[in-house]
C-alpha cells in the first residue's frame, strides 16, 4: 500500500535519482518471476536506504530478510571501504537470484548471504553492527530486536520495515491479526525502551528508525 497519492509519488520519483540499472533489472525480474514481488523495497524506499547508509557510512550492516537482494544492494552502497553486509533469508529458493545480482552489482566480498532461520543464525554473527535492517517475518520483530540490540554499537541504528502494515496498525488491538499485533507490540516496545530514540518515518509501509543512545 502506498500512503502518498500516486501523482505526488511520481513527482517525487521524477525529482530523485534514477534507479540504478542493476536494481531496475532486479526489480523487473522479481516482478516477472516471484509470487510476492511487493515484498521488494522498491525504488523510493531503496533510494532512502542508500541515502541512510551513505549518511552513516557503516562498517558492518546486518539485514534480516533478503528476498531477492534489492535492499541489500541498496544498503551496501554506503559501506565503508572494507565494510561488510550480512544478510539472512530462510528461503533457499532465493539464493540463485540473490547471488547473481550481488555479482552483477559488483558487490562480491561486500555482501555475505546466510540461508536459514535468522533466530538460529544471529547468535553466530560476531560483528558489532552500525546499521541493522529488520524486514523478515513480522511475528519475530521483537525477538530480532532483543537478539541484535547488544550487537549494535552505541549511536548505531536499527530500521524496521512495514511498521504501519498497510494501515492495519490503527485497528483496535482486539481486532488485530497476529502480524499486526506483533508490529503493534514492536512499536510499543521500542517506544518504551529508554535505550533508544525513535522516529516512525511514514515512507511506503512505514520505517521505524531507532538510534541506540
Ligand atoms: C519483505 S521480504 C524482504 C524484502 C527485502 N528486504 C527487500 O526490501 O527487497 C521478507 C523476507 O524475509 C524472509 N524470512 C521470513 N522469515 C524468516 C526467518 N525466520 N529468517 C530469515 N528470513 C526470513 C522471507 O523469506 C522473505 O524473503
Amino acid at each position: 500500500m502506498n500512503f502518498l497519492p500516486k501523482d505526488i509519488e511520481d513527482y517525487a520519483l521524477k525529482n530523485s535519482d534514477a534507479e540504478l540499472e542493476v536494481l531496475k533489472r532486479l526489480n523487473r525480474e522479481t516482478h516477472l518471476k516471484m509470487t510476492m514481488p511487493q515484498m521488494l523495497s522498491g525504488h523510493m524506499q531503496g533510494l532512502m536506504l542508500q541515502f541512510f547508509s551513505k549518511m552513516i557510512r557503516p562498517k558492518n550492516i546486518l539485514e534480516i530478510g533478503t528476498f531477492t537482494g534489492y535492499s541489500a544492494i541498496c544498503l551496501a552502497q554506503g559501506l565503508q571501504e572494507g565494510g561488510l553486509l550480512h544478510t539472512i533469508d530462510v528461503n533457499e529458493e532465493f539464493k540463485k537470484i540473490i547471488t547473481r545480482y550481488i555479482k552483477e552489482a559488483g558487490l562480491q566480498g561486500k555482501i555475505t548471504l546466510h540461508i536459514g532461520d535468522a533466530v538460529n543464525i544471529l547468535p553466530a554473527l560476531k560483528e558489532e553492527f552500525d546499521l541493522v535492517f529488520i524486514d523478515a517475518d513480522k511475528e519475530n520483530y521483537s525477538i530480532y530486536y532483543d537478539l541484535v540490540f547488544p550487537r549494535v554499537r552505541q549511536g548505531g541504528f536499527i530500521i524496521a520495515d512495514n511498521v504501519l502494515w498497510s494501515g492495519k496498525i490503527l485497528n483496535s488491538p482486539m481486532k488485530m491479526d497476529i502480524e499486526t499485533k506483533a508490529l503493534h507490540d514492536y512499536n510499543h516496545k521500542i517506544q518504551t525502551d529508554s535505550r533508544v530514540e525513535n522516529v516512525l518515518f511514514p515512507l511506503r509501509d512505514g520505517l521505524m528508525i531507532s538510534r541506540k543512545k
